[in-house]
């Protein structure tokens, strides 16, 4: 349950009161705190009871009280929390979260499967020409009307001549080429900074975009596209809007005629933890193969004792988080 006190602070607190056990959800925010609608327990945003007005004045039983808590951070707009063991880490400062005079907005679905397979899309280049590409196709042949010439003209995904993944020190670098080998999708391509958060741009740009893929549970994930432009200091903007992308039309059918929609259909449909021991990785899947590696080995490194790859714990390596750039010769 995230609140903000009437001082401005945020605190994510268990949504159950440790009383008992109405949502929190209801809760009255007050200056020191959320207070509880159903009898009144006042809680900090370190999840200390400090007033529970039916107990005696005398009564120290508040101070037993100790509810489930998360640190709670803004940057860029947004509000993040982090949920791991102790100490806890740098928020990291990547580089749309930082800019100044940004205006920007932000679109999220939940998605109802594993976030691996949301994950494993985004490494999977191959998919674009078949899913994004002859579906669409197909689908917009199906439907009728001059929607699919539109398509075709204009866009229809062009093939890919190259693809590569290059391990760096943040995770992978996806890369693809359309045209030579000036295009921003190989000479920058896509960094996933490992484990779930990718970063979308040109090197120095002056917009950019970055995608988290946030589990909520074992088998919801929730996909955050977050896009920011640098603007003159007047076209900032005081708040983000935030728009929430159905996965799926009214009556519950997957939305197959948008891009985003077709992504839905595609993970979801695998299952809501696809059996990965059926699957059949072909030459084409090195993406998926690299990440899968990587993961493994991270979660060897977690079982030693060991942190994994980015825990940002040093100010001066978190100042700002910017796109790699190395390109594929290994030209900076
Ligand atoms: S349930 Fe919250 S104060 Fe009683
Ligand atoms: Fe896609």
């Amino acid at each position: 349950m995230l609140f903000r006190d009437n001082r401005g602070h945020l605190g994510l607190l268990a949504e159950a009161c440790a009383h008992r056990r109405a949502s929190l959800v209801y809760g009255i925010p007050e200056n020191e705190g959320l207070r509880c609608a159903y009898h009144g327990w006042l809680y900090n945003a370190e999840g200390r009871c400090l007033d529970q007005p039916g107990e005696p004045a005398a009564s120290t039983f508040k101070n037993q009280i100790k509810t489930t808590a998360y640190p709670v951070q803004e940057l860029g707009g947004l509000i993040f929390s982090y949920l791991g063991p102790e100490p806890v880490p740098l928020l990291p400062r990547y580089n749309v979260l930082v800019w100044d005079d940004v205006a920007g907005e932000t679109n999220g679905t939940v998605i109802p499967c594993n976030w691996l397979q949301v994950m494993e899309n985004l490494l999977d280049p191959l998919h674009v020409e078949c899913l994004h590409g002859r579906y669409f196709t197909y689908v917009l042949k199906g439907k009728g009307g001059d929607q699919l010439q539109e398509f075709l003209a204009r866009h229809a995904p062009s093939p890919m001549k190259k693809v590569r993944f290059d391990l760096f020190e943040h995770g992978i670098i996806e890369r693809h080429m359309i045209n030579n080998e000036e295009d921003e999708s190989w000479r920058t391509g896509a960094p996933s900074f490992f484990p779930t958060t990718s970063l979308l741009g040109s090197p120095g740009g002056k917009s950019g975009s970055i995608i988290f893929v946030a589990p909520i549970d074992d088998t919801h994930t929730w996909f955050l596209l977050h896009m920011a432009s640098r603007v003159s200091q007047l076209a900032a903007q005081e708040s983000i809007p935030f728009f929430d992308v159905p996965g799926v039309d009214e009556a519950g059918k997957f939305i197959t005629d948008t891009a985003n929609g077709q992504d839905h259909m595609a993970v979801v449909s695998q299952g809501n933890i696809t059996g990965r021991d059926l699957e059949h990785l072909g030459t084409s899947d090195q993406g998926i193969i690299l990440y899968r590696e990587l993961l493994l080995e991270q979660m060897e490194r977690v079982e030693r004792g060991e942190e994994p790859m980015n825990v940002y714990r040093d100010p001066a390596k978190n100042h700002i988080i910017d796109l790699p750039a190395i390109t594929p010769d290994g030209r900076i």
